[in-house]
Protein backbone atom coordinates (compact mmCIF):
# COMPACT_ATOMS: atom_id res chain seq x y z
CA UNK A 1 0.00 0.00 0.00
CA UNK A 2 1.47 3.41 -0.76
CA UNK A 3 2.30 6.12 1.64
CA UNK A 4 -0.52 8.42 0.62
CA UNK A 5 -3.44 5.76 0.29
CA UNK A 6 -5.56 6.18 3.82
CA UNK A 7 -6.44 2.82 5.50
CA UNK A 8 -10.03 2.14 6.33
CA UNK A 9 -10.45 1.15 9.73
CA UNK A 10 -12.89 -1.06 11.30
CA UNK A 11 -15.21 0.00 13.52
CA UNK A 12 -18.17 -1.03 15.61
CA UNK A 13 -20.09 0.08 12.72
CA UNK A 14 -18.12 -2.06 10.00
CA UNK A 15 -18.86 -4.99 12.23
CA UNK A 16 -22.51 -3.95 12.12
CA UNK A 17 -22.74 -3.44 8.54
CA UNK A 18 -20.68 -7.13 7.51
CA UNK A 19 -23.11 -8.98 9.99
CA UNK A 20 -25.88 -7.35 8.15
CA UNK A 21 -24.21 -8.48 4.74
CA UNK A 22 -23.15 -12.18 5.76
CA UNK A 23 -19.69 -11.33 5.40
CA UNK A 24 -17.53 -13.34 8.18
CA UNK A 25 -15.33 -11.06 11.10
CA UNK A 26 -12.15 -12.81 11.89
CA UNK A 27 -10.75 -12.03 15.40
CA UNK A 28 -7.82 -13.24 17.16
CA UNK A 29 -5.84 -12.38 20.04
CA UNK A 30 -2.66 -9.89 20.29
CA UNK A 31 -0.70 -9.27 23.53
CA UNK A 32 2.42 -7.33 22.49
CA UNK A 33 3.52 -4.91 19.51
CA UNK A 34 5.51 -7.18 16.93
CA UNK A 35 3.04 -9.80 17.03
CA UNK A 36 -0.02 -6.74 16.45
CA UNK A 37 1.77 -5.19 13.52
CA UNK A 38 2.06 -8.99 11.77
CA UNK A 39 -1.92 -9.34 12.56
CA UNK A 40 -2.82 -6.49 11.69
CA UNK A 41 -1.04 -5.81 8.24
CA UNK A 42 -2.16 -9.13 7.53
CA UNK A 43 -5.91 -8.17 7.35
CA UNK A 44 -7.66 -9.10 10.86
CA UNK A 45 -10.75 -7.48 11.85
CA UNK A 46 -10.48 -7.69 15.24
CA UNK A 47 -7.80 -7.74 17.97
CA UNK A 48 -8.64 -8.83 21.17
CA UNK A 49 -5.84 -7.82 24.15
CA UNK A 50 -7.31 -10.79 25.67
CA UNK A 51 -6.85 -11.73 29.79
CA UNK A 52 -5.67 -15.00 28.00
CA UNK A 53 -2.29 -13.02 28.44
CA UNK A 54 -2.71 -14.15 32.04
CA UNK A 55 -1.94 -17.68 30.67
CA UNK A 56 0.07 -17.29 27.36
CA UNK A 57 2.23 -14.27 28.41
CA UNK A 58 2.79 -14.64 32.09
CA UNK A 59 2.25 -18.68 32.68
CA UNK A 60 -0.83 -18.45 35.14
CA UNK A 61 -3.01 -21.57 35.14
CA UNK A 62 -6.08 -19.19 34.85
CA UNK A 63 -6.79 -15.86 34.02
CA UNK A 64 -7.60 -14.83 37.57
CA UNK A 65 -4.14 -12.64 38.18
CA UNK A 66 -3.58 -10.82 35.56
CA UNK A 67 -4.20 -7.08 36.88
CA UNK A 68 -5.71 -3.65 35.40
CA UNK A 69 -2.47 -2.08 34.92
CA UNK A 70 -0.79 -5.10 33.26
CA UNK A 71 -3.76 -5.01 30.61
CA UNK A 72 -3.16 -1.39 29.91
CA UNK A 73 0.34 -2.19 29.03
CA UNK A 74 -0.28 -5.03 26.58
CA UNK A 75 -2.70 -3.29 24.97
CA UNK A 76 -0.79 -0.01 25.03
CA UNK A 77 1.94 -1.73 23.04
CA UNK A 78 -0.94 -3.72 20.76
CA UNK A 79 -2.75 -0.03 19.88
CA UNK A 80 0.83 1.07 19.08
CA UNK A 81 1.12 -1.37 16.35
CA UNK A 82 -2.11 -0.84 15.00
CA UNK A 83 -3.54 0.66 11.76
CA UNK A 84 -6.55 -0.94 10.63
CA UNK A 85 -8.14 -3.42 13.09
CA UNK A 86 -10.81 -2.63 15.89
CA UNK A 87 -8.94 -3.08 19.22
CA UNK A 88 -10.38 -4.65 22.14
CA UNK A 89 -9.42 -5.28 25.55
CA UNK A 90 -10.71 -7.62 28.57
CA UNK A 91 -11.35 -6.31 31.61
CA UNK A 92 -9.45 -8.33 33.78
CA UNK A 93 -11.22 -10.46 37.04
CA UNK A 94 -12.03 -7.68 39.86
CA UNK A 95 -11.97 -4.51 37.99
CA UNK A 96 -15.77 -4.50 36.92
CA UNK A 97 -17.91 -7.40 38.81
CA UNK A 98 -17.78 -4.82 42.23
CA UNK A 99 -20.60 -2.51 41.03
CA UNK A 100 -21.04 -0.57 38.01
CA UNK A 101 -18.94 2.63 38.88
CA UNK A 102 -16.11 0.11 39.50
CA UNK A 103 -16.64 -1.05 36.05
CA UNK A 104 -17.13 2.50 34.40
CA UNK A 105 -14.02 3.29 36.22
CA UNK A 106 -11.74 0.49 35.06
CA UNK A 107 -13.34 1.14 31.17
CA UNK A 108 -12.11 4.66 31.32
CA UNK A 109 -8.40 3.49 32.20
CA UNK A 110 -8.54 1.11 29.26
CA UNK A 111 -9.43 3.71 27.04
CA UNK A 112 -7.23 6.65 28.24
CA UNK A 113 -4.08 4.88 29.25
CA UNK A 114 -4.23 2.85 26.42
CA UNK A 115 -5.64 4.36 23.03
CA UNK A 116 -8.11 1.33 22.49
CA UNK A 117 -11.08 1.06 20.90
CA UNK A 118 -13.35 -1.01 23.15
CA UNK A 119 -13.67 -3.22 26.51
CA UNK A 120 -15.18 -6.80 27.07
CA UNK A 121 -16.34 -8.04 29.71
CA UNK A 122 -17.65 -11.59 31.22
CA UNK A 123 -21.43 -12.36 32.23
CA UNK A 124 -25.09 -11.94 31.24
CA UNK A 125 -27.93 -10.05 33.19
CA UNK A 126 -25.76 -9.56 36.00
CA UNK A 127 -23.58 -7.52 34.35
CA UNK A 128 -25.98 -5.44 32.31
CA UNK A 129 -25.86 -2.38 34.72
CA UNK A 130 -22.08 -2.14 34.12
CA UNK A 131 -22.63 -2.46 30.56
CA UNK A 132 -25.32 0.30 30.54
CA UNK A 133 -22.90 2.63 32.98
CA UNK A 134 -19.96 2.57 30.29
CA UNK A 135 -21.84 2.51 27.03
CA UNK A 136 -23.62 5.38 28.21
CA UNK A 137 -20.02 7.09 28.79
CA UNK A 138 -19.61 6.16 25.12
CA UNK A 139 -17.59 3.32 25.45
CA UNK A 140 -18.16 0.28 22.98
CA UNK A 141 -18.73 -3.10 25.19
CA UNK A 142 -17.95 -6.73 23.78
CA UNK A 143 -19.95 -9.13 25.85
CA UNK A 144 -18.99 -12.69 26.72
CA UNK A 145 -21.09 -16.02 27.34
CA UNK A 146 -20.87 -19.64 27.45
CA UNK A 147 -17.36 -20.55 28.74
CA UNK A 148 -16.39 -17.66 30.78
CA UNK A 149 -12.65 -18.59 32.20
CA UNK A 150 -13.26 -16.11 34.59
CA UNK A 151 -15.66 -18.11 36.98
CA UNK A 152 -13.53 -20.81 36.45
CA UNK A 153 -13.87 -21.86 39.93
CA UNK A 154 -17.36 -21.51 39.84
CA UNK A 155 -17.55 -24.06 36.55
CA UNK A 156 -15.11 -26.55 37.88
CA UNK A 157 -14.05 -27.47 34.58
CA UNK A 158 -13.33 -25.85 31.17
CA UNK A 159 -15.78 -28.61 28.86
CA UNK A 160 -18.47 -27.16 26.54
CA UNK A 161 -20.98 -25.15 28.66
CA UNK A 162 -25.11 -25.05 28.09
CA UNK A 163 -25.48 -28.26 27.09
CA UNK A 164 -28.41 -28.64 29.87
CA UNK A 165 -31.58 -26.60 28.78
CA UNK A 166 -31.50 -25.28 31.92
CA UNK A 167 -28.21 -23.06 31.03
CA UNK A 168 -29.28 -23.08 27.54
CA UNK A 169 -32.12 -21.29 28.39
CA UNK A 170 -30.35 -18.46 30.68
CA UNK A 171 -27.85 -18.01 27.25
CA UNK A 172 -30.52 -17.06 25.14
CA UNK A 173 -32.04 -14.64 27.99
CA UNK A 174 -28.20 -13.04 28.62
CA UNK A 175 -27.33 -12.79 24.88
CA UNK A 176 -30.82 -10.67 24.53
CA UNK A 177 -29.78 -8.58 27.97
CA UNK A 178 -26.40 -7.84 26.42
CA UNK A 179 -27.92 -6.25 23.04
CA UNK A 180 -30.57 -4.57 25.24
CA UNK A 181 -27.55 -3.29 27.20
CA UNK A 182 -25.83 -1.94 24.60
CA UNK A 183 -23.04 -4.61 23.69
CA UNK A 184 -21.63 -3.66 20.15
CA UNK A 185 -21.10 -7.76 19.92
CA UNK A 186 -20.74 -10.96 21.96
CA UNK A 187 -18.29 -13.84 22.55
CA UNK A 188 -19.69 -17.01 22.24
CA UNK A 189 -17.37 -19.31 24.06
CA UNK A 190 -17.41 -23.63 23.89
CA UNK A 191 -21.46 -24.12 23.33
CA UNK A 192 -23.23 -26.75 21.26
CA UNK A 193 -23.13 -25.20 17.56
CA UNK A 194 -27.25 -25.16 17.40
CA UNK A 195 -27.16 -22.96 20.23
CA UNK A 196 -24.58 -20.38 18.99
CA UNK A 197 -26.89 -20.76 15.68
CA UNK A 198 -30.16 -19.57 17.65
CA UNK A 199 -28.25 -16.90 19.54
CA UNK A 200 -27.19 -15.56 16.21
CA UNK A 201 -30.55 -15.32 14.72
CA UNK A 202 -32.37 -14.10 17.85
CA UNK A 203 -30.05 -10.78 17.99
CA UNK A 204 -29.14 -8.21 16.12
CA UNK A 205 -25.63 -7.20 16.73
CA UNK A 206 -22.10 -9.92 15.69
CA UNK A 207 -21.81 -13.05 17.25
CA UNK A 208 -17.99 -14.06 17.56
CA UNK A 209 -17.70 -17.67 18.21
CA UNK A 210 -14.62 -19.62 19.80
CA UNK A 211 -15.94 -23.15 20.13
CA UNK A 212 -19.30 -22.27 19.27
CA UNK A 213 -19.83 -23.43 15.55
CA UNK A 214 -20.06 -22.12 12.08
CA UNK A 215 -23.41 -20.07 12.10
CA UNK A 216 -21.71 -17.60 14.23
CA UNK A 217 -20.67 -14.18 12.20
CA UNK A 218 -17.27 -14.81 12.96
CA UNK A 219 -14.29 -16.41 15.06
CA UNK A 220 -11.82 -15.80 17.38
CA UNK A 221 -8.72 -17.51 18.29
CA UNK A 222 -5.97 -17.16 20.74
CA UNK A 223 -2.91 -16.20 18.53
CA UNK A 224 -0.35 -18.45 20.53
CA UNK A 225 -2.74 -21.85 19.66
CA UNK A 226 -2.95 -20.96 16.41
CA UNK A 227 0.54 -20.47 15.50
CA UNK A 228 1.08 -23.65 17.63
CA UNK A 229 3.29 -22.41 20.71
CA UNK A 230 0.92 -23.46 23.41
CA UNK A 231 2.23 -26.75 23.50
CA UNK A 232 0.43 -29.78 23.88
CA UNK A 233 -3.14 -27.46 23.72
CA UNK A 234 -5.29 -29.49 21.09
CA UNK A 235 -8.94 -28.44 21.83
CA UNK A 236 -11.36 -29.86 19.03
CA UNK A 237 -12.49 -26.56 18.34
CA UNK A 238 -8.42 -25.10 17.34
CA UNK A 239 -7.07 -25.25 13.66
CA UNK A 240 -3.56 -25.00 14.42
CA UNK A 241 -2.23 -23.02 11.54
CA UNK A 242 1.82 -23.60 12.26
CA UNK A 243 4.03 -25.78 14.54
CA UNK A 244 5.98 -23.09 15.89
CA UNK A 245 6.78 -24.33 19.32
CA UNK A 246 8.61 -27.13 16.96
CA UNK A 247 10.19 -24.58 15.25
CA UNK A 248 11.57 -22.10 17.75
CA UNK A 249 12.98 -25.01 19.27
CA UNK A 250 14.46 -26.67 16.06
CA UNK A 251 16.42 -22.75 15.26
CA UNK A 252 17.53 -22.44 18.87
CA UNK A 253 19.23 -25.89 18.07
CA UNK A 254 20.51 -24.71 15.36
CA UNK A 255 21.87 -21.27 16.81
CA UNK A 256 23.37 -23.04 19.62
CA UNK A 257 25.07 -25.69 17.34
CA UNK A 258 26.27 -22.65 15.21
CA UNK A 259 27.60 -20.87 18.56
CA UNK A 260 29.38 -23.58 19.87
CA UNK A 261 31.37 -24.88 17.23
CA UNK A 262 32.47 -20.74 16.25
CA UNK A 263 30.37 -21.05 12.56
CA UNK A 264 28.84 -18.08 14.03
CA UNK A 265 29.57 -15.31 13.65
CA UNK A 266 31.14 -15.68 10.06
CA UNK A 267 33.24 -13.52 8.08
CA UNK A 268 30.05 -11.42 6.45
CA UNK A 269 28.54 -11.11 9.89
CA UNK A 270 31.15 -8.89 11.82
CA UNK A 271 32.28 -5.77 11.29
O1 LIG B 1 -8.99 -13.79 26.73
C1 LIG B 1 -9.24 -14.30 25.64
O2 LIG B 1 -8.35 -14.73 24.89
C2 LIG B 1 -10.65 -14.44 25.27
C3 LIG B 1 -10.96 -15.19 24.01
C4 LIG B 1 -10.80 -16.65 24.24
C5 LIG B 1 -12.30 -14.86 23.48
O3 LIG B 1 -11.50 -13.97 25.93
Amino acid sequence: MSVHQEVKRVTTHTLQAMKVKGDKIAMLTAYDFSMATILDEAGIDILLVGDSASNVMAGHETTLPITLDQMIYHASAVVRAVKRALVVVDLPFGAYQGNSKEALHSAIRVMKESGAHAVKLEGGVEVSDSIVRIVTAGIPVMGHLGLTPQSIYKFGTYTVRAKEEAEADKLREDAIALEQSGCFSVVLEKIPAVLAKEVVQSVHIPVIGIGAGSACDGQVLVINDLIGLTKGFKPRFLRQYLDLYREIGAATQSYIRDVKSGDFPNQQEQY
